[in-house]
């Protein structure tokens, strides 16, 4: 299972994992809060680890577009995006490089900017 999952891991970067599977790294979340994450981990789900709080009105389903973040570190350091997430996203967020963090695994140590959509 954990090979399964190494593979698929591999199939969505360009390169080689730079840090191994279930590794600690630093994921920054810029205003909201910062702390570690495991390689293998969404964004969301590091999030939700580290209390901070990221909209996801479709539950991590990739449909709803409310968990966009802005990458601010090493885009490598995540998985590629896939076609739901480029969909989801739409053209304009997809060139600023933005990514679902549902859909984003965490490969390396990565830092983002979270939008308010909904907030004052
Ligand atoms: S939580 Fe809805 S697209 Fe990520």
């Amino acid at each position: 299972m954990a090979d399964k999952l190494k593979d698929e891991l591999r199939d969505r970067m360009s390169g080689p994992l730079p840090y191994a599977r279930g590794e600690l790294v630093d994921v920054d979340f810029g205003a909201l809060g910062r702390g570690q994450a495991r390689v293998g981990q969404t964004l969301l789900e590091a999030a939700r680890d580290l209390r901070v709080d990221i909209d996801h009105f479709c539950g991590g389903r990739c449909s709803c577009g409310t968990c966009r973040v802005k990458i601010v570190g090493e885009p490598r350091h995540l998985s590629r995006r896939d076609l739901n997430e480029e969909v989801t996203l739409g053209i304009q967020a997809q060139q600023r490089g933005d990514r679902l963090a549902c859909q984003a695994v965490v490969l390396g140590p990565v830092k983002v900017e979270v939008p308010r959509f909904f907030n004052a």
